[in-house]
């Protein structure tokens, strides 16, 4: 590792410009998934360093609201602008800590800057509207304003651009926050600290706080300065989040988990769905909310669909993440080998056929080998269940109308994919599914420039695209009377 990495791996919390340890000094080793090693630890935090970065992102708020959009659009250009040229060092840090391989890392990092740069673009374009008025001697105008303190909570498997969608509308409306980056993949959560700083925005508008999930997660949920949480993680998670925001009423953005159906109509045209069925099934070795999670395949192609996306299975490279050519690297730890384990014996005692993998790698420690399961069944249950991780169930279905309904079966609604070449059906289909981000004819199809969400229990509100910055945002109506006009 190099100076100019290292200068970014902080073992402390930011709160209000300061980097400060835990309270009572206590620390949680952080581990590299590729080499089982320690990499350095960080601060466990709890309740009052929560209570106390909450204040300083209060007190910050005061004066961040009244700058202009203009203002802070330069701070994020330059934000931006810091996030590439630093690239490989963030890059570095993030498969260190989370095991992808360094190409994804440093896609990950382009896409965070990508993020802050359009929210900087779209800082300059927040909107009200003056309406015509019901009165002649009444105006009527509809402001926008930044809603306040966002708390924001991100997981592992992005580390770097989960932040980058939540800091950036956040620091585009004039809003403050409060960060706690997932206990796994800190490093990348608190490198945003250090290059804020670089970029000049004022202390206190952006603290970072690592520790205990509950007791921080707590107080962000339950503190009355906290207006809004953001929230990317399992459903789980999320619906007890909703439920401790609750009393006292605050905004919310979801990003939950998916079931993410992959199609496959007999009309496909196979090499590009097989393609995209590799980057849909295992991109982050298999360990996104996007991933596909059911290969739903039209019986005529079945079987060639099958023979050729196990051939391309079985290319994919397994390794250390900063090793050259890797691209798949370990799980994030154990208990994620183990569920995935439990997927495999589950398909197998109720007739899966595993046609490729099945099993630990033999590198050992938590890779896996990418995995097909031919024969998938309904009763099996990753039909139900999130699998997060390099295994590929597949079902074989007749028709159109039946998958529509198999693939709508789920109580999540993220993202779907299809193939085929009638345009008739693509319009049918794609109308017929009932999830947030559909590809169509394409696996790999995140971008900032467009609105990401799901339905269902996949979650609430967007991330990207004009929509992004909504959530961020308190509608104000003001009625001007009196004018004796
Ligand atoms: C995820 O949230 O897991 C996927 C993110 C992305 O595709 O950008």
């Amino acid at each position: 590792m190099n100076a100019n990495t290292s200068r970014f791996i902080k073992q402390a919390n930011l709160i209000g410009g300061q980097w400060v340890a835990a309270d009572s000094g206590a620390t949680i080793d952080v581990m590299n998934p590729a080499t089982g090693k320690a990499i350095g630890t960080i601060p466990k935090s709890g309740k009052a360093e929560t209570a106390r970065a909450i204040e300083a992102a209060a007190q910050a708020f005061k004066s961040w609201r009244k700058t202009t959009a203009n203002e802070r659009s330069q701070k994020m250009r330059k934000l931006h602008d810091l996030i590439l040229a630093n690239q490989d060092a963030l890059a570095e840090i993030l498969t260190m800590e989370q095991g992808k391989s360094f190409t994804e890392a440093k896609g990950e990092v382009a896409s965070s800057a990508a993020y802050i740069l359009w929210y900087a673009e779209e800082a300059r374009r927040v909107y009200g509207d003056v309406v015509p008025s019901p009165w002649a001697d009444r105006r009527i105008m509809v402001t926008k304003e930044p809603v306040g303190v966002v708390a924001a909570i991100t997981p592992w498997n992005f580390p770097s651009s989960m932040l980058a969608r939540k800091i950036g509308p956040a620091l585009a409306t004039g809003c403050t926050v409060v960060v706690k980056p997932a206990t796994q993949t800190p490093y990348s959560g608190l490198a945003w600290g250090v290059l804020c700083e670089e970029a000049g925005i004022p202390a206190g508008v952006v603290n970072i706080l690592t520790g205990s999930a509950s007791e921080i997660g707590g107080e962000l949920t339950r503190n009355p300065q906290v207006a809004k949480l953001t929230f990317t993680g399992s459903t789980e998670i999320g619906k007890l989040l909703m439920k401790q925001t609750a009393g006292t009423v605050k905004k919310v953005s979801m990003e939950l988990g998916g079931n993410a159906p992959f199609i496959v109509f007999d009309d496909a045209d196979l090499d590009r769905a097989v393609a995209g069925a590799i980057a849909a099934k295992f991109r982050n070795s298999g360990q996104t909310c996007v991933c596909t999670n059911r290969f739903f395949v039209q019986s005529k192609i079945y079987s060639r669909f099958v023979e050729k996306f196990t051939e391309a299975v079985e290319q994919l490279k397994v390794g250390n993440g900063m090793d050259s050519g890797t691209q798949q690297g370990p799980l994030i730890d154990m208990n994620a080998v183990e569920k995935v384990e439990e997927f495999i014996a589950d398909a197998t005692k109720k007739g899966g056929r595993i046609v490729t993998g099945g099993k630990r790698h033999a590198l050992g420690g938590s890779y896996f080998e990418p995995t097909v399961i031919a024969d998938a069944k309904p009763r099996m249950r990753f039909t139900k269940e999130e699998i997060f991780g390099p295994v590929a169930p597949v079902y074989k279905f007749k028709s159109e109308e039946d998958v529509i309904e198999q693939a709508n079966n789920t109580e999540y609604g993220l993202a779907c994919y299809f193939y085929t070449q009638d345009l008739g059906r693509a319009f049918r289909v794609m109308e017929g599914l009932k999830y947030g981000l559909v590809g169509v004819n394409e696996g790999l199809i995140s971008t900032v420039e467009a609105p990401f969400g799901g339905l269902k229990e996949s979650g609430l509100g967007k991330e990207g695209g004009h929509q992004g910055i909504e959530d961020y945002l308190d509608t104000k109506y003001v009625c001007i009377g009196g004018l004796g006009l």
